[in-house]
């Protein structure tokens, strides 16, 4: 088998209101790979349009995006922070991706039931084919990495699949353009900690989620310590005391993301956070998560607005990272019109 030479990609929407279930579940985490990894972060706006959006809202929830990579640690110059629409190798690479997939596979999404609800006859063609762009996003890097929160397993389940049968329908021309049994790897989710799922904070069976009309359901990355301390405060709760240990978390789903939460932004375990606070009461518990996400938000949200201001900063390191991502994603882009049999 082809082995590839490690690399980590994944995406954000720029869909406004980012929150800490994007934080925990999937920024921090970009943040830690730089240590180990290349890594290439892309602002999605071309998955954001598969919704309809405001143009100037567009545009500013990118530049927020952009900032919130660069405030939680990202470091621009060492890896690359680009937004998709500006490297048309995505939207190339989907197209192809488009005739790989069958539709019985993209009938299995969850997210797109989801999103479109009941009424599925209006939803975009774009919505529909949302994961095959996704595919493409990974695989024009020849990504081998994903860092993603859990609900985007089923998609990268999808991208693994796309990139097995791109192998092996054409084998053939693979072997004779790169001389090798495989053009993609299989990327690997990388789905890990106690916050892979982080749930709303007015009820612990629903995802927190950037549309849920109850901003108290969620803590935004821009909120200020009077709001965290506030929607933490409120956060629904059951009447015991924290257990000590893991198992006394089942069937509390609100306690359980309280705690999952607590140890993700302190980077323990939830064990262990059960161990320092079993049998403390919540108003206790939620003092002390309320300093601890105050003391590990509140400098990202100030950095976050104090770059959003600056425009052409945040334009610049774009354009500069689409340019670098250009030229690897254009490389792909011409081994696979070789193995379709395109002129170029
Ligand atoms: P999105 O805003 O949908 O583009 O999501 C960006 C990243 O945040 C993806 O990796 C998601 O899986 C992750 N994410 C979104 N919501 C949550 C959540 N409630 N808990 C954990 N991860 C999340
Ligand atoms: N679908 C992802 C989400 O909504 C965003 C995304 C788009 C992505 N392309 C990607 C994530 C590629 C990882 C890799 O969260």
């Amino acid at each position: 088998m082809a082995t590839f030479p490690e690399l980590v990609f994944s995406g954000v929407q720029p869909t406004g209101n980012l929150h800490l279930g994007n934080y925990l579940g999937a920024i921090t985490k970009f943040v830690d790979l730089q240590e180990t990894h290349d890594c290439i972060y892309c602002v999605v706006d071309l998955h954001a349009i598969t919704v309809a959006q405001n143009p100037a809202e567009l545009t500013s929830n990118i530049r927020e995006v952009t900032a919130a990579f660069i405030a939680a640690g990202i470091d621009p110059k060492k890896h690359i922070i680009f937004n998709q629409s500006q490297v048309a190798e995505h939207a190339e690479l989907a197209w192809v991706f488009n005739c790989i997939a069958r539709i019985g596979w993209l009938n299995r999404m969850t997210q797109f039931k989801e999103k479109a609800g009941k009424d599925r006859e209006n939803a975009s063609v774009g919505l529909y084919a949302y994961p095959t762009l996704m595919a493409a996003d990974i695989l024009v890097y020849r990504a081998t990495h994903v860092p993603v929160g859990e609900d985007q397993k089923q998609h990268l389940e999808l991208a693994r699949d796309i990139a097995q049968k791109f192998n092996n329908d054409f084998a053939e021309t693979i072997r004779n353009v790169v001389g090798a049994d495989a053009y993609f790897p299989q990327p690997e989710p990388l789905i890990q900690g106690p916050a892979t799922r982080v749930m709303s904070l007015r009820d612990g069976t629903k995802k927190m989620s950037k549309s849920d009309p109850s901003d108290y359901s969620r803590i935004n990355l821009t909120d200020d310590a009077d709001t965290i301390a506030q929607k933490v405060r409120k956060a629904k709760t059951d009447p015991e005391p924290l257990p000590s240990e893991l198992p006394g978390l089942a069937k509390r789903p609100e306690a359980d993301n309280l705690v999952g939460i607590f140890a993700a932004l302190n980077k323990q375990s939830k064990e262990d956070v059960l161990t320092q606070f079993g049998s403390a009461n919540f108003s206790t518990f939620k003092s002390a998560l309320v300093d601890l996400a105050v003391s590990k938000l509140g400098p990202i949200g100030a950095e976050m607005k104090r770059l959003q201001a600056d425009k052409s900063y945040i334009d610049g390191v774009l354009s500069d990272g689409s340019a670098r991502a250009k030229v690897l994603a254009a490389g792909t882009m011409q081994d696979v019109k070789d193995m379709l049999g395109f002129i170029r």
